[in-house]
C-alpha cells in the first residue's frame, strides 16, 4: 500500500463507471445506510459481524466512525458509499479494508440494499475498486464470504477471483476465500468503465 503522512487525510476521488459513483460517506447519507445496514439480509452476512443498526442516531454515528476512520486510513483502503448516478439513490456501501490479523491484505466488500441487487451493480463496484487499488501498488484483493452466501461467491467468481480455500483465520469465522489478481481484472468485468484518473495516482 503506499505510504502518506497520517496526519493528512487522504486525497480520494470520487470512482465513476456507466451506472455508478463512489464517494466518500456523509453523515447525510444516514437515512439511506440505514435502509442497508439495518436490512437483516443485508446485516447477517458481513465479516467482522455487525449487528443490524437499529435505528438513525446509531447509523450517524457509525457513519462518524466510518469518515473518520477513512480520513486516517492510507490509501487504496477506505470505505465508500455506491451511489446510482441516474437517480443519485444510495443504493449500497462498498470497502477496501486492511484484513486482520496481518492486515497485509486488502478486503473488498459490498453491502447492496436488496432492491439493488440482480443488476450488476456489485460486479461494477467491483471492478472500480480493484482498479483503483491496483493503481496504488496493491497486486490483489480478497473477498471473504461465509458459507451460505450463495449470491456473494456468484459475483466474486463473475469477477474473476479465484478460490483460495477455507480459512478461520479472519475474525474469528470461518470464510471463503477468494483473490482477485491484478492481471485477471479486465477479463473480469468488461462492461464497467475505468475510474476518472485511472493509472495517474
Ligand atoms: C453480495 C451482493 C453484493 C451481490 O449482489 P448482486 O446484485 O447479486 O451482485 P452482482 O453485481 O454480481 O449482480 C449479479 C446479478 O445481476 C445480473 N445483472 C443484471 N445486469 C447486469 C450487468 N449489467 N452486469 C452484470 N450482471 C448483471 C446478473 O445476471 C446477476 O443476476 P442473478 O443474481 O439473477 O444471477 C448482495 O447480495 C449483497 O449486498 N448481499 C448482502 C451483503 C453481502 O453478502 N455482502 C458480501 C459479503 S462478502
Amino acid at each position: 500500500m503506499t505510504t502518506r503522512d497520517p496526519a493528512t487525510p487522504a486525497p480520494r476521488p470520487p470512482l465513476v463507471s456507466e451506472r455508478l459513483i463512489l464517494r466518500d460517506w456523509q453523515v447525510e447519507d444516514a437515512p439511506a445506510a440505514l435502509g442497508i445496514y439495518g436490512h437483516p439480509s443485508v446485516a447477517r452476512w458481513l465479516s467482522p459481524e455487525m449487528e443490524q443498526v437499529p435505528d438513525l442516531a446509531a447509523m450517524r454515528l457509525l457513519l462518524r466512525q466510518w469518515i473518520a476512520e477513512t480520513a486516517r486510513m492510507p490509501l487504496p483502503a477506505g470505505r465508500w458509499a455506491i451511489q446510482r448516478r441516474d437517480d443519485r439513490t444510495v443504493i449500497g456501501g462498498a470497502i477496501l479494508l486492511p484484513l486482520p490479523p496481518g492486515n497485509e491484505d486488502l478486503e473488498i466488500g459490498w453491502q447492496l440494499h436488496p432492491d439493488a441487487w440482480g443488476h450488476g451493480y456489485a460486479s461494477e463496484t467491483t471492478h472500480m475498486l480493484a482498479g483503483w487499488a491496483f493503481a496504488h501498488d496493491v497486486d490483489e484483493v480478497y473477498a471473504v464470504v461465509r458459507p451460505g452466501n450463495t449470491r456473494a461467491a456468484a459475483t466474486v467468481r463473475r469477477n474473476g477471483m479465484h478460490w483460495v480455500g477455507e480459512s478461520s483465520k479472519y475474525f474469528g469465522l470461518t470464510l471463503q476465500v477468494f483473490r482477485l489478481r491484478s492481471a485477471d481484472l479486465d477479463q473480469a468485468a468488461p462492461n464497467a468503465l475505468l475510474p476518472p484518473r485511472f493509472g495517474t495516482n
